[in-house]
């Protein structure tokens, strides 16, 4: 069964306002573009092409204008609403027709996650066949997050979501693997206290059939969120250091089309014109000319 794929980037971005009263936060520039090519391609990378993109009603057609039907990327995009950020879990249930009983991945569509060799260990999760995968990075301030309690052995013994007193420092990233009974399993979901339908208690339930996975990021990886203007100023400027210093590409679903073979040269190359005189054309081009290995 192929994975399929959600991008979750609704909600009302509070903690960037005034900037986001008026736009999307998850379509502001992060460096030289969009915030969701950031997330986009990290499904891509997973190997997975079909693709559901959730936001707000009002924002959602500026997410069409951006990505199309997705055909230039050898990708299949659906659209979908969430009429009220009413919890990260919620996705699957707005997600549950098109889902049709598939293994499904969810993304949140303000996380960056890069790496060497990253594409393999989503590809391994997108393919395992029973429970779900979660990965966990250590950060400073895991009061901010789902964080990760393990037991002496280093067994996982509970996931918390943002705990006044952080039993690690390991945060649980907004990218997450489930088999096909996620709907059945997000069904059961209850509101929390602040009315929610949390994904962390919908990764406890495989935790408590002892089916979740938990996959550590390590040194050579970095996860930043982009939800505050501290850490989307931070995202930006971990792009322009790795794009300017190596001429690498950071978070480009072109690049990654052709890379994971979604699309050939002719096509990278009508990318590139498209984006004519940018930085980001002129590395396209360099890509489609095996420049870089
Ligand atoms: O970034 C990883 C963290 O994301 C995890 O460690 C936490 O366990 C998880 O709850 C979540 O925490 P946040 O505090 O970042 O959640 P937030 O409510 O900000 O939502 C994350 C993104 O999802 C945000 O960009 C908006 C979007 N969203 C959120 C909700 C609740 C929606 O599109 N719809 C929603 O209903």
């Amino acid at each position: 069964m192929n994975m399929k794929g959600i991008v979750l980037a609704g909600g009302s971005g509070t903690r960037l306002h005034p900037i986001t009263l008026a736009s999307s936060k998850q379509l502001l520039p992060v460096y030289d573009k969009p915030m969701i090519y950031y997330p986009l391609t990290v499904l891509m990378l997973a190997g997975i092409r079909d693709i559901l993109i959730i936001s707000t009603p009002a924002d959602l057609p500026q997410f069409r204008r951006l990505l199309g039907d997705g055909h230039s990327l050898g990708l299949h995009f659906t659209y979908a609403e969430q009429a009220r950020p009413e919890g990260i879990a919620q996705a699957f249930l707005i997600a549950d027709e098109w889902l049709a009983g598939q293994p499904c991945a969810l993304v949140l569509g303000d996380n960056l996650i890069f790496g060497e060799d990253l594409s393999a260990v989503f590809r391994a999760a997108a393919v395992r066949p029973e429970g779900a995968t979660v990965f966990a990075y250590q950060v400073r301030d895991p009061e901010r997050y789902g964080v990760v309690q393990f037991g002496e052995t280093g067994e996982v013994v509970d996931i918390l979501e943002k705990p006044v007193a952080p039993p690690s420092p390991w945060a649980v990233t907004g990218l997450y693997f489930y088999d096909a009974r996620v709907t059945e399993f997000a069904r059961a979901v209850k509101p929390s206290p602040r009315g929610e339908l949390e994904i962390t208690d919908l990764n406890r339930m495989y935790l408590e059939e002892g089916s979740l996975h938990v996959e550590r990021l390590g040194r050579g990886c970095a996860w930043l969120d982009a939800g505050t203007p501290d850490s989307l100023l931070q995202a930006a400027s971990f792009v322009q250091t790795i794009q300017t210093r190596q001429g690498m590409l950071v978070g480009c679903p072109e690049e990654v089309a052709y890379r994971m073979g979604f699309i050939d040269a002719d096509m990278l190359h009508s990318h590139a014109r498209r984006l004519g005189k940018t930085e980001l054309g002129r590395l396209l081009r360099d890509v489609a000319n095996g420049v870089h290995a």
